[in-house]
């Protein structure tokens, strides 16, 4: 069988993960894939870095993008990160190409979704990202595939990893912030700017990701009210823990139809939640998400987001769902008209 022949653009936490897993799985990848999946070629800034993985097979490629125009290359997995930049110009010139596109960047799916959705759409190629939403939980393709017989009415939860990481650590140990976010950036977990993990933007980056997915709704990340956790205090952990609760950063969206036309609220901001509840018991860099479907009722998908391997494994099961040659939809397709609603007139409860 032919084999499918892949492209990994950015080879640094996750894209070592994922020559790494790869490698190690490559036979049961290929009985689930129904053909052998092949690493042809790659690119990443520096070539001379030692990676701690034997790139000497893959022909290398110092402008990621070019690696869309290659014959040896099916599939362009894209793992540089940033909303625009070298990450946009591998990912428009892959679909330009009609090849699939893998990535792990919600960043530039959040700015730049529909039109990359759009250009697969007409090019019949794949866009798939899961990845990019919570790390290694299927949560993507739980919500378009296994809820897909649901209306969804709300999805909520833990959507970063180095937050959580955070609050959770200095819930345990009073630990100052500044050293734990410096063990988070040392473990692999945060973004490369850290900014957007501890002010809540990464997390509103999934958000808008789950939301559009979950109520088939309009991609809009700037519709998401934001606040991080910088400004949260060991004080203000301890103070809550007296109460009875924990402070976690959710992202939250629902759909509000108490005045007529359905609208949809999306907002990332640090919750007390109370120490019963399934998501003030989740810690360290695990993610957790709950959504309500009116025949499922509530689903918990919870376990690592953030990390190499957690990470690459989505990456790769992406992977093996292109070489299955199942492309499906990037996004949910819209169920209902919804109003999405934008951060100011966002205040309800
Ligand atoms: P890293 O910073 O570890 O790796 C980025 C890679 O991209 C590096 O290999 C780097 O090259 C390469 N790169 C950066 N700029 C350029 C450029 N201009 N041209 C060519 N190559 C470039 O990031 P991560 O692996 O952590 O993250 C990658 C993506 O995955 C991001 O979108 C991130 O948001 C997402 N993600 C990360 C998770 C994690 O746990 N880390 C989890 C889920 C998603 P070089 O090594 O030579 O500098
Ligand atoms: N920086 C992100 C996090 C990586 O901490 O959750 C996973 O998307």
């Amino acid at each position: 069988t032919e084999p499918l022949k892949i492209a990994l653009a950015g080879l640094g936490t996750v894209g070592t993960g994922v020559v790494r897993l790869i490698e190690t799985n490559a036979q049961l990848i290929a009985r689930r894939a129904r053909r052998p999946v092949q690493i042809t070629a790659v690119s990443a800034r520096d070539r001379t870095k030692d990676r701690g993985v034997d790139l000497s097979a893959y022909a290398w490629v110092d402008d990621p993008a070019e690696l869309a125009t290659r014959e040896d290359v099916d599939v362009v997995v894209e793992m540089v990160g940033g909303s625009d930049g070298p990450a946009l110009a591998i990912a428009r010139t892959a679909l330009a190409h009609g090849k699939s596109l893998v990535t792990a960047n919600k960043a530039m799916l959040a700015h730049h979704g529909l039109e990359l959705a759009e250009t697969a759409e007409k090019a019949g190629a794949a866009l798939k990202f899961e990845a990019a939403v919570a790390g290694g939980i299927p949560v993507v393709n739980g919500l378009i595939d296994g809820a897909a017989a649901n209306a969804v009415e709300r999805v909520y939860g833990i959507l970063n990893g180095t937050c959580n990481y955070i609050l959770s650590t200095m819930e345990d140990t009073g630990a100052d912030f500044g050293d734990v976010l410096a063990d988070a950036q040392r473990l692999g977990y945060a973004e490369a700017d850290p900014t957007f993990d501890v002010e809540g933007i990464d997390a509103a980056h999934k958000l808008s990701l789950l939301a559009s997915i979950a109520f088939g709704a309009r991609l809009d990340f700037d519709a998401v009210e934001c606040v991080g956790i910088s400004q949260v205090k060991a004080a203000d952990i301890a103070q809550a823990q007296d109460l009875g609760y924990v402070i976690r950063l959710i992202g939250m969206s629902e759909v509000d139809t108490a005045e007529g036309s359905p609208r949809l609220f999306q907002r990332v901001r640090p919750f007390l939640v109370p120490t019963g509840h399934p998501l003030a018991n989740v810690d360290g860099p695990t993610n957790a998400i709950v959504a309500e479907g009116n025949f499922v009722g509530r689903l918990l998908f919870q376990g690592a987001g953030a990390g190499d391997g957690p990470t690459a494994s989505a990456v790769v099961a992406d992977i093996i769902e292109v070489a299955r040659g199942e492309k499906g939809p990037a996004f949910a397709m819209p169920v209902a008209e919804l109003e999405v609603m934008e951060p100011a007139a966002s205040g309800h409860r």
